[in-house]
């Protein structure tokens, strides 16, 4: 009986520090693109895409079709052997801003149809630090079929699995536990609410050794298990 009291509390805490640890956030990235052939780029929106969860990756992009003079510039660039420039500034859940840049082909975007795949990779604090953008090609001078992008996005981490390592995300608790003490993000919730976690499974824990051993309840706890 014993053993599996063990083996349940085990269980128990097992499920709750894991919930504890596991760590999602989202991403917003504002996208700008240049298709002009100057070493200065011209930077001009092109669109916004929305991860919602940097686990699953959830995603979401709303981006503007390009328009005709775009498309003459995309094909001018093409037959220069051109790049065409990205420009993304991306907001992480944890508040961090930051502008990346990547670069592509301007042939290998009119051969695929608008098709391009922007990986965005995370550090081990889950914190974005390069995106890339890319496409499959093939090279192609020639009008795309259509004047809208597809856009694919991928979540990719440098180290180590989607799990940030626990001595970042010790340091990433420090900073919101900083941010919180500065008022920034009040944690106003109720005692029960923040604590739930730690005495659900000690409340478990007393109905459980209550009822494996009724005999040895003695003093307080066991009291409605001896009246019978
Ligand atoms: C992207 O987001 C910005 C502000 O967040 C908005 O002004 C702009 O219209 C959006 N662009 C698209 C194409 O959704
Ligand atoms: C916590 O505080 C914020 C503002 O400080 C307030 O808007 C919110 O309703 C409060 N929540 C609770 C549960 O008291």
């Amino acid at each position: 009986m014993n053993s599996l009291v063990t083996y349940v509390l085990l269980s128990i805490f097992a499920l709750v520090s894991a919930t504890e640890l596991e760590y999602d956030g989202w991403l917003q990235l504002r996208l700008w693109h240049a298709v002009n052939n100057d070493p200065v780029p011209n930077f001009e929106e092109r669109g916004n895409i929305t991860v919602s969860s940097i686990r699953s990756p959830v995603f979401a992009v709303s981006q503007s079709s390009l328009k005709p003079y775009e498309i003459e510039q995309l094909k001018v660039l093409a037959e220069q052997d051109g790049t065409y420039r990205l420009r993304v500034l991306v907001r992480s859940s944890s508040g961090s801003e930051v502008v990346l840049h990547s670069f592509v082909r301007a042939c290998l975007l009119l051969g695929s149809n608008l098709e391009d795949i922007i990986s965005i990779w995370l550090d081990s604090a889950a914190e974005p630090i390069a995106v890339n953008l890319y496409s499959l090609g093939p090279c192609s001078y020639e009008d795309p079929l259509s004047d809208t992008w597809i856009t694919n996005v991928n979540v990719k981490y440098t180290e180590s699995g989607p799990i940030p390592d626990t001595a970042s995300y010790i340091q990433k608790l420090e900073r919101e536990r900083e941010a919180r003490e500065r008022g920034e993000t009040k944690d106003n919730r109720s005692f029960l609410a923040k604590y739930w976690i730690y005495i659900v499974p000690a409340l478990i824990f007393v109905i459980l050794t209550s009822a494996t051993n009724p005999e040895a309840g003695g003093g307080g706890g066991g009291g409605s298990v001896q009246r019978q």
